[in-house]
């Protein structure tokens, strides 16, 4: 049984970026007590909505309890200009006030590093992980996270896996759709015309291996589209 999905189009970035900033924050202050889990998306997109966080709703989050994760890192240092790591350090979390010993990054660098993490996820939420809250970003072939299509990865049942690019097989690590699928909230934020046939496609027509963003459905969860008008432009509904 799948839970509640909700689609929101915004007339453009920057209103995508306020909408995804207020909703993540939103959720982020309705968890009243413990550890808040969060996991953050790589690629570009997340940098808008990061800076609306910092400039406009840092003050609202309880930071002292948020532990950061990230749903996918590339395997190349934390330095790196292409680490998923280095952009939220960069765009958000040196902005903020959340403790270091709370942000949980990806050794991706290293052997091992899909298991060391899928250890840590066990040892800080125990042996059933459920995140309070998951960005994910959209890939114009489908993917999402680091679930490419024609990979391993997708059908992956554990939590945190190795993912390929097929095309360019560049070494990734990933969590797993059924980490995903575990969550309390999942939001796609998707921005642009080269995304639209895709998230046409994911939206509505039936879910499939071929585009693994369609297999993302929350079983006890929410699921939340958040696409500017370029990104909805195909949709039919
Ligand atoms: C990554 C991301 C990836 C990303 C999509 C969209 O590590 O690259 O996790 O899944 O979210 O490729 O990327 P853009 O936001 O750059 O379009």
């Amino acid at each position: 049984m799948a839970g509640m999905r909700r689609v929101l189009k915004l007339p453009d970035a920057r209103e995508l970026s306020f909408a995804a900033a207020g909703e993540f924050t939103r959720a982020v202050g309705a968890v009243k007590k413990g550890k808040i889990h969060i996991a953050l998306s790589g690629g570009n997109t997340p940098k808008a909505f990061h800076k609306v966080i910092v400039d406009k709703l840092a003050s609202r989050i309880p930071w002292d309890r948020v532990h950061v994760y990230w749903g996918d890192e590339r395997c190349v240092p934390p330095d790196h200009p292409d680490s998923n790591y280095k952009m939220a350090m960069d765009t958000l979390l040196s902005h903020v006030p959340v403790p270091s010993e709370n942000i949980h990054r990806i050794m991706a660098e290293q052997e091992g590093a899909a298991a060391q993490y899928e250890s840590l996820l066990r040892r800080e939420m125990g042996d059933s992980p459920r995140f309070d809250w998951i960005f994910l970003g959209l890939g114009p072939d489908g993917h999402t996270a680091s679930l490419f299509p024609g990979t391993p990865a997708v059908q992956e049942g554990g939590l945190v896996c190795d993912g390929y690019m097929a095309a360019k097989q560049s070494r990734r690590i990933t969590f797993t759709l059924p980490l995903i699928n575990a969550a309390a909230k999942v939001a796609f934020v998707v921005s642009g015309p080269e995304k639209a046939d895709m998230v046409r496609t994911v939206l509505e027509d039936p879910p499939s291996p071929s585009h693994p963003a369609s297999l993302v459905s929350p079983a006890q969860g929410e699921l939340l589209w958040l696409l500017d008008r370029d990104a909805a432009s195909r949709l039919k509904a």
